[in-house]
């Protein structure tokens, strides 16, 4: 039995497939609780189980697991509509349960993230969390305790999960957006409102650094970005598409920006988030022979070879492998804890 708080979170610029790996994790290692940190409902994530698909922008992607009990910490913003309607298509009412501290998404917050500097320079996903933030800086946002469509889902978040750990139990810790569009470690202005590396994501969900045992850092076989911003190596759509990497935005239907997996990158997020175990995500995408695969050793050579390189590139073992899009296409690798 596994036990102890695992963080996982984005390596690049979110969209590199966390909501694949944490529903993995949450099936085959029965966590007691999932958290989510981050910003807000301006992360998509999208999961596929048992042949149906699910689109997430508030709920942790652990809810695959009906034993799972979901939360929200403190730092993330709640837009209640979306929060409600994804607790009502799930129907995990009873098991959901948000900070009462969490801030709320107002429809004013929504209406200025579309217009001017944050839809024209920044490129936004428009979904109101930059404003919600900034009120709530300036001490004048409402809060979920104050809301009353979110009265019965009040939890103090940070307890129930300390809790959980003095109980030795197995914690997810569920990231968005990716640790290169972070407030203060990414290209300003072209970030998002928050930081969210993994000591973000800690912050936000009420954890002091000693209380974690792993950072899995998910990244894409190649790199996309959504909005504005350095995306070095881009290629233009054409090329995009003919190696069949075109991708659109969960959250605002836009085409995604794509470029080759850029290793300088890479190992930057690793030491931002101080990686312990790397996902990687979409290898069939690069070698479809790898398709479906669920065992290393039955890899084309060519794609073993990828991942042996990450590795050694990164100095971080890659312990799990998306080989395509239900959430259990993962070759899970043992860890060599002599080797790391
Ligand atoms: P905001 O977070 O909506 O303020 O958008 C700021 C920047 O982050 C824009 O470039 C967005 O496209 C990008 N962004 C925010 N959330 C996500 C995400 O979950 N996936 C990919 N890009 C995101
Ligand atoms: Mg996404």
């Amino acid at each position: 039995m596994e036990s102890g708080c695992w963080v996982i979170v984005g390596g690049a610029f979110g969209d590199e497939g966390k909501g694949k790996i944490i529903s993995y994790l949450a099936l085959k290692k029965d966590p007691s609780l999932a958290v989510r940190g981050g910003v807000g409902p301006n992360a998509g994530h999208t999961l596929v189980h048992n042949g149906a698909t699910l689109k997430l922008r508030m709920l942790p992607c652990a809810v695959v697991n009906e034993k799972t009990q979901l939360l929200l910490g403190a730092g993330v913003l709640v837009d209640p509509e979306v929060f409600l309607k994804e607790i009502e298509v799930t129907n995990s009412r009873s098991r959901t349960r948000l900070d009462r501290n969490c801030a709320v998404i107002e429809k004013k917050h929504i209406q200025l993230d579309q217009e001017g500097h944050l839809k024209d320079v920044v490129g936004t996903t428009g979904t109101g969390t930059g404003p919600a933030n900034s009120d709530r800086v300036l001490r004048v946002g409402k809060l979920a305790r104050d809301d009353e469509r979110l009265q019965d889902y009040l939890d103090n978040v940070s307890f129930t999960i300390n809790s959980a750990l003095d109980r030795h139990e197995l914690v997810l810790v569920e990231g968005t957006q990716g640790a290169l569009l972070s407030l203060f470690h990414g290209d300003y202005p072209y970030v998002t409102s928050k930081d969210v590396s993994a000591s973000g994501i800690c912050s936000d969900i009420g954890i002091g650094p000693k209380r974690v045992n792993e950072v899995l850092v998910v990244f894409k076989s190649y790199t996309t970005r959504v909005g504005s911003g350095p995306l070095e190596g881009e290629l233009t759509p054409d090329e995009t598409k003919k190696r069949g990497w075109q991708e659109y935005g969960s959250v605002t239907g836009r085409l995604r920006r794509a470029a080759p997996f850029n290793y300088n990158l890479a190992r930057a997020s690793v030491t931002l988030n101080s990686a312990t175990q790397i996902g990687l995500t979409k290898l069939d995408s690069i070698y479809p022979e790898a398709s479906g695969e669920r065992d290393f050793d039955r890899l084309p050579s060519k794609a073993k070879e990828f991942v042996l390189e990450m590795e050694a590139e990164l100095s971080t073992p890659v312990v799990y492998i998306g080989t395509g899009p239900d959430a259990e296409d993962i070759i899970e690798r043992k860890v060599d804890s002599r080797k790391w």
